[in-house]
């Protein structure tokens, strides 16, 4: 099983599209083991996107992040990162397919609200940053042998 981090972006939360966003991961059956409503300090921006330092984006990026709340989130499932992030769109959500998030209700690259772990490394990186062990839920989901074989 593997696990990711998602962050419903602050705008995403402030166009009420948390529960869109969060419907589309849990219709996808992906299952939620953690969640928490917050706002990101700078430090934890800055930590959350220090591998982007260097590009031009930088700053509007972290000036993007902390400027309203956002709900992050920890979902479990096999290949769950390469599903999220597949549910998610691309990057970019001119570019992004329908039926993804960003295709359906994103219209640039610096408003794309959502945010989803890239590879096992940074999931684990990413989750640790976010949560504490014990605000995370092991829990066994009634209808998971209709979900996975
Ligand atoms: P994320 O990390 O947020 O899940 O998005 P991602 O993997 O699809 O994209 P990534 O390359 O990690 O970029 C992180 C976030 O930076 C903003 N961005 N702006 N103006 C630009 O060219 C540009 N490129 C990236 C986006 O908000 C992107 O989600
Ligand atoms: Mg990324």
């Amino acid at each position: 099983m593997e696990r990711t981090l998602i962050l419903v972006k602050p705008d995403g939360v402030q166009r009420g599209l948390t529960g869109e966003i969060i419907g589309r991961f849990e219709q996808r059956g992906l299952k939620m083991v953690g969640m928490k409503f917050m706002q990101m300090s700078p430090a934890l921006a800055e930590e959350h996107y220090g591998v982007h330092k260097e590009r031009p984006f930088y700053n509007s990026l972290v000036e993007y992040i902390i400027s309203g709340p956002i709900v992050a989130m920890v979902w479990e499932g096999k290949d769950a990162i390469a599903a999220a992030r597949s549910t998610m769109g691309a990057t970019n959500p001119v570019a992004a397919a329908p039926g993804t998030i960003r295709g359906d209700l994103g219209m640039e690259i610096g408003r794309n609200l959502v945010h989803g772990s890239d590879s096992p490394e940074n999931a684990v990186k990413e989750v640790n940053l976010f949560f504490n062990a014990d605000e995370l839920v092991d829990w066994a989901r009634t209808t998971d042998s209709w979900i996975r074989e």
